[in-house]
């Protein structure tokens, strides 16, 4: 595999299978690897989603978890969840010509549906565990029932299969050169970039978090990604995490 970047994925470790290239790469940050190491594996038997949801991981997609230290006090990681699904949305339109989206907080959508999530979380030491999954060769009937209407495929979308080896380094080499910018220049042009691949600006929508249901018009992302709502009594709400669900346009 070619991979041109300085930082992300010197180090790549990788299994044919694993509980979560998470959890793995959580243990070897807490032994100090250098930054950018990566856990990449075929396929998952643990594969964690986010609000402690599983992430369906079958041979045929992407699960691969990035260690970083960004050493700058970031309140939480949504900010780098907001940059991982920037990657993954800009690596799938450089190798193909799908148009992917993004659903805040980590959805990357095709055609209205979920081909990719990102799940970040505080790894030790100064750490943050950036977790990517890409349903890349996966077939659309072997999706779980309670996925199948809402999920899709690059390979369902494309009707051709991706290759993993052309797609693995796209996908770093974006997030590094995104690593890089927020590091030098901050979050700004991180955002902004984010929110001209978002279709979600300014429509009604409800909430779900793991505190209860909301529902307001999404009015912008806040300086550390986080979603800034407005309900009908006028009131500013912000979440960093959740599940959006839309309502109606205006
Ligand atoms: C989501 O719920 O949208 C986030 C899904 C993140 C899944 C990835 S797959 C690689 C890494 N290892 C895990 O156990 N989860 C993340």
């Amino acid at each position: 595999m070619k991979l041109d970047t300085k930082i992300i994925g010197r180090k790549i470790y990788c299994y044919k299978d694993i509980p979560s290239t998470s959890e793995e790469a959580k243990r070897l940050a807490g032994l100090g690897v250098r930054e950018g190491t990566v856990v990449l594996s075929e396929s998952q038997s643990q594969g964690r989603g986010k609000l402690g949801r599983s992430w369906f991981s079958p041979k045929g997609g992407i699960y691969l978890s990035i260690i970083i230290k960004p050493h700058i006090n970031l309140v939480e990681g949504s900010l780098i969840t907001i940059l991982g699904s920037l990657a993954v949305a800009r690596a799938i339109r450089g190798l193909t010509h799908l148009e992917a989206n993004l659903k805040w907080p980590n959805d990357v959508m095709i055609h209205g549906r979920k081909v990719a999530g990102v799940l970040t979380e505080k790894g030790s030491s100064d750490s943050f565990i950036v977790g990517i999954g890409i349903n890349v060769n996966t077939r659309k009937a072997s999706f779980p029932d309670e996925l199948r209407s809402e999920s899709t495929s690059i390979r369902a979308e494309l009707g051709s299969k991706v290759n993993l080896e052309k797609l693995i380094p796209v996908l770093l080499e974006e997030f590094e050169k995104l690593y890089l910018i927020f590091l030098s220049q901050g979050a700004e042009k991180i955002l902004d970039e984010w929110k001209t691949l978002s279709s979600a600006l300014k429509t009604w929508v409800k909430v779900l978090t793991a505190n209860g249901e909301y529902e307001g018009k999404i009015m912008d992302l806040g300086k550390s990604g986080e979603l800034i709502l407005r309900d009908s009594d006028g009131n500013i709400q912000r979440f960093t995490t959740g599940e959006v669900v839309k309502l109606r346009s205006t």
